[in-house]
Order: structure tokens, then C-alpha cells, then sequence
């Protein structure tokens, strides 16, 4: 026979009373569930090493590589636009002067500091021309010779006189 349900507890807090009958099974079985799922679980997370950040930094690095833009992209659409024009000044003092003048303003090479271009004054175009050069006019290729950082520094500067666009 099974055992007597409802029976009442003797004792009573403010009038209330209780029975002093099992617990249900439906919370019994969620009970033992997370038991036997923290059994499972713990191991698992010290046996495999899986941590929230790890996957984070995981993901995030798989991100990077996968959205990573080329340079040669870069040189095509706006252009580098992490050039530092005061350090590009100095670049421009010792390699540029001869030829573009102290003040930009033209000498061998023309005046880079009027809206007037030949090969175009957004930064892409300075930087283009910066680093290709124009062999056949005298306008050497800087790009080989002083390296990118360089050339976006200076370009930053050169854009930076007035006339860039
Ligand atoms: C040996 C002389 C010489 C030197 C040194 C020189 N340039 Fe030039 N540069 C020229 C000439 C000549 C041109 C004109 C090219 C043309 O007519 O197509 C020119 C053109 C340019 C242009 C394009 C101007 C336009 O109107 O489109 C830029 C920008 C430029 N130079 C930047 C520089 C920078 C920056 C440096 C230093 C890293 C430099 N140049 C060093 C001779 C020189």
C-alpha cells in the first residue's frame, strides 16, 4: 500500500500548515537532470579546454582573416589615409625640395600646393603618383625607395599644402 498522502505536519507558522508529502516527480527528475548533467558537463569543459573567451578570440581572428582588405585595395579606393603629414614633412625636407622647392611651391617638378594637377590631387592619386612616379618626366618612383609608410606620410603631407582634393 502506498504511503498516506496528505498528512499534516504538526507544526504551523501563523495559521499555515503543510504535508508532509514527497516531492513531484516532474521536479525529482529536473532535480537529478542537473546532477547528471554537471557529472557530464565538468569533465567535458577540463577535458576539451572550451572557455567563452577562447571562442571569442577564436572567432575573432577567423573574422579578421576572413575581412581582411588587400592593400592593393587600399591604394585603389581612398587611399591610405593613416599618413602622419608631420612626419611627412621631414620625408619631404630631405627627398622633394630639390625639385618641388622649399615652400612645394615648383621647381624642376611643379607647384604642389595649387589646385592645378597634372595626375590628380585626391590622396589615392598623390599616393599613386608618390609611389609609381612619372619615369618618363623626371618624377621618380619613391614607392622602392622610402616604402609605404613613407609615402603615405608624405602624400598626407603633399595633400595637405592646399591644393589636395
Ligand atoms: C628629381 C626631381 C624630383 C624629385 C626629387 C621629386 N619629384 Fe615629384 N615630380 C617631379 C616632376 C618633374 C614632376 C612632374 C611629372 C609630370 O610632369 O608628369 C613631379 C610630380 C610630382 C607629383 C604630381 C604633381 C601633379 O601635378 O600631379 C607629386 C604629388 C610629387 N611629384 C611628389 C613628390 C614627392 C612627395 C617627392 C619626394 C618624395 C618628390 N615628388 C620628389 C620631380 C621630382
Amino acid at each position: 500500500m502506498a504511503a498516506p498522502k496528505d498528512v499534516l505536519l504538526p507544526h504551523s507558522a501563523d495559521g499555515i500548515q503543510e504535508y508532509d508529502n514527497p516531492m513531484p516527480a516532474w521536479w525529482l527528475g529536473i532535480f537529478y537532470f542537473t546532477i547528471a548533467f554537471t557529472i557530464v558537463f565538468i569533465p567535458y569543459l577540463w577535458g576539451t579546454g572550451w572557455t567563452q573567451e577562447g571562442q571569442y578570440e577564436d572567432e575573432m581572428a577567423a573574422a579578421a582573416e576572413a575581412y581582411k582588405v588587400p592593400e592593393s585595395a587600399v591604394a585603389t579606393a581612398g587611399g591610405d589615409a593613416s599618413g602622419d603629414a608631420a612626419a611627412g614633412q621631414a620625408t619631404f625636407a630631405s627627398m622633394c625640395v630639390a625639385c618641388h622647392g622649399a615652400d612645394a611651391k615648383g621647381g624642376i617638378g611643379p607647384d604642389l600646393t595649387d589646385a592645378e594637377w597634372i595626375h590628380g590631387g585626391t590622396m589615392s592619386q598623390i599616393q599613386q603618383t608618390v609611389t609609381d612616379g612619372v619615369p618618363a618626366k623626371g618624377m621618380l618612383a619613391w614607392g622602392p625607395v622610402i616604402g609605404a609608410k613613407k609615402v603615405a606620410d608624405v602624400s598626407a603631407y603633399v595633400h595637405s599644402l592646399g591644393g589636395g582634393q
